[in-house]
């Protein structure tokens, strides 16, 4: 059975609830640093929740170094597929090698903007993996394909060609973010039903398990992402199966973004 009680079923797969702070193209070295101290004033540690801020590029390697690392984890927004070459304006997976525990990949702000393509997206989360970095794979329909009832095929497609290159002990340790395009505030910020979310990340972890098998798509973490602030986040934590969440906007706030962990951290302690 792919799914365990709902109260129990984070605490007794060892999943840690992971929260990651989407900062986007937002915040200079400066601002993302007085944002970093706010969040440290504000965070507790919890054993069960993993925080991950993702700032931009530049601010990184400052960050890097005043971040707690046992409280907070950092996160790239981006990289290039190819280990290093000739790639002007490029970022890669091996030069963010120990500097980042994690990198958002195929977020659809990319897919749409800057048109990365399936092929891509599976090539970049590979060198992710091969660098020794875990990848948050961001997948979801467009409002268009909910409308056309394409859902299903999108999501299929974007996870099946994704982790076509990674072996079952690689996808169990990826991260899956499941962010329908009409529910992320950039496109319009449709607050999605928890019962829609709820359906759409059993879909995904039943590819994984039908690809990957059973234990793989009960170790890896799925996670909801679109409009996700201090007044939705409960909801969704207490969907079956969801592992986390990756807000946006709400995460350059520090208010916001620390009632958010406050909330994992409540929900997680409930559970156990
Ligand atoms: P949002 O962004 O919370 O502002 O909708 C989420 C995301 O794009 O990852």
């Amino acid at each position: 059975m792919l799914f365990c009680d709902k109260i129990s079923f984070r605490v007794m797969s060892g999943k840690k609830t992971i929260i990651i702070g989407n900062w986007k193209m937002f915040n200079n070295i400066h601002q993302s640093s007085t944002l970093l101290a706010r969040l440290h004033q504000n965070i507790d540690s919890h054993r069960d929740v993993e925080v991950v801020i993702a700032p931009g590029f530049l601010a990184l390697q400052p960050l890097s170094l005043e971040i707690d690392g046992r409280r907070i984890k950092l996160a790239a927004q981006n990289a290039y597929f190819k280990d290093e070459g000739a790639f002007t304006g490029e970022v890669s997976f091996s030069q963010l090698r120990n500097l980042v525990d994690y990198v958002i990949i195929g977020h659809s702000e990319r897919r749409i903007y800057f048109e990365e393509s399936l092929d891509l997206i599976r090539d970049k989360v590979a060198a992710c993996v091969r660098n020794g970095i875990t990848p948050i794979l961001c997948v979801g329909e467009t409002a268009e394909e909910r409308k056309y009832k394409e859902t299903k095929t999108v999501l299929h497609d974007q996870v099946t060609t994704a982790l076509a290159n990674l072996t079952a002990e690689e996808v169990a340790e990826i991260v899956i973010a499941y962010e329908p395009v009409w529910a992320i505030t950039t496109f319009g910020g449709e607050i999605a039903k928890p019962s829609v979310v709820k359906e759409e990340l059993q879909f995904i972890r039943k590819q994984v398990g039908d690809l990957y098998g059973g234990s793989t798509a009960k170790k890896i973490r799925i996670i909801y992402g679109g409009s996700v602030d201090d007044n939705t986040i409960g909801g969704y934590l207490d969907i079956e199966g969801c592992d986390g969440a990756i807000p946006g906007s709400a995460s350059l706030n520090y208010h916001k973004f620390s009632k958010i962990v406050q909330l994992a951290n409540k929900k997680t302690i409930k559970r156990k």
